[in-house]
């Protein structure tokens, strides 16, 4: 029996496949290569020592997902195939729907046809919208989201809602993320967004290895303890051990559909994460307070106490390792 990893060859869908095959798995991964490299397969192998099947394909084609299921003895799958990119989902938010919110029923459909109802879906914190208060829990009703991309969580969740209301023989976990940072602490895994980086922690360690200028802190003037946006950042080794304990959960079921929050429950603020940066790793973080982006929401985070008392899931991680290990990943990038 194999999980089938959708996009398993990027940023966090690379590092839990890892953590799979840790835990002696048999893993199917297929990806179209279209934000991430081949290369990331081999440090797979190599962390792991452990082979697995590959196939390049888009998630979205139907005669190619097909024939996957049909070479593999698939009974589980967890989805991280998609677009991710905020800013450029209000650009192209046809591509976006298409890829993200089409491509996933072409999976569903396939997933049904093959009796495979075991899924577990990379959702996003964004679903809760800009009105929730803070912190987010599970229970409270999903917003409108503030992008293109957080919709198409949005819409994904409440197919699945249906799918599951339609047939409850399947299994569904919807894993809402926060801000997954961080790398493998081997640095053969890691972030590596094309072109100038729109997330945080990637533009931190670009400054600091003199790619880029500086860092332009989005506000500094929030009602916030420092006047800069709060966030609950997590670790990708720990997000994909929330993986692992979900598809648990799964298979332990007989029926469900269950929502977890995979964050700390801590925030931080941007000045908090540049500090521990520069404090954990030795460098320095050029920045300024610039103007605040169009779309922040002031702070948010996690109330993470379902995944911890349903799944058994602690985040171990602290804000020093993230920074400490997402640098470690460039300085290792920079030397081979
Ligand atoms: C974090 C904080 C910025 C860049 C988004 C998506 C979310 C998830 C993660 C995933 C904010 C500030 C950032 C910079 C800055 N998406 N910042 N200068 O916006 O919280 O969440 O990414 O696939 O769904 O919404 O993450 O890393 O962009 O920003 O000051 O150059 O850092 O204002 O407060 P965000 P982020």
């Amino acid at each position: 029996m194999s999980v089938l990893v959708t996009g398993g060859a990027g940023y966090i869908g690379s590092h839990t496949a890892v953590e799979l095959l840790n835990q002696g798995r048999d893993i199917v991964i297929i990806d179209d290569f279209s934000n991430s490299k081949p290369e990331v397969l081999e440090n797979i192998r190599k962390i792991t020592g452990k082979d697995f099947k590959f196939y390049q394909i888009d998630y979205s084609d139907r005669k190619a997902l097909e024939n996957v299921f049909e070479e593999n003895n698939i009974d589980s799958v967890i989805n991280f195939a998609g677009f991710k990119a905020v800013g450029e989902s209000t650009k192209k938010p046809i591509e976006y729907y298409i890829n993200n919110v089409s491509g996933a029923l072409v999976l569903f459909d396939t997933m049904r046809k093959y009796n495979v109802k075991k899924f577990v879906f990379s959702s996003s914190a964004t679903v809760y919208g800009e009105k929730n208060p803070i912190p987010y829990v599970e229970t409270m009703e999903t917003g409108k989201a503030s992008s293109p991309y957080g919709s198409t969580k949005v819409f994904i969740e409440q197919i699945l809602e249906d799918i599951y209301k339609s047939d409850n023989e399947w299994d569904i976990a919807l894993l809402r993320y926060f801000n997954p940072i961080g790398s493998h602490e081997s640095g053969l895994l890691g972030e590596e967004p094309q072109g100038i980086p729109n997330n945080l922690m990637p533009y931190i360690v670009r400054v600091a290895c003199g790619q880029l200028k500086e860092l332009s802190v989005f506000g500094g003037d929030y009602d916030t303890p420092d006047g800069t946006c709060i966030r609950d950042y997590i670790h990708v080794v720990d997000l994909a051990k929330g993986h692992i304990k979900a598809l648990e959960k799964l298979e332990k079921e007989r029926s469900g559909i269950f929502t977890y929050n995979l964050g700390t429950g801590v925030g931080y603020s941007v000045l908090d994460v540049v500090k521990t940066f520069e404090k954990s790793t030795g460098q320095k973080v050029a920045y300024k307070i610039a103007d605040r982006r169009a779309g922040d929401l002031p702070a948010f985070y996690a109330n993470a106490t379902k995944a911890k008392e349903e799944l058994g899931w602690i985040p171990e991680k602290t804000l020093e390792d993230m920074c400490r290990d997402s640098w470690h990943y460039i300085e290792m990038r920079s030397k081979s």
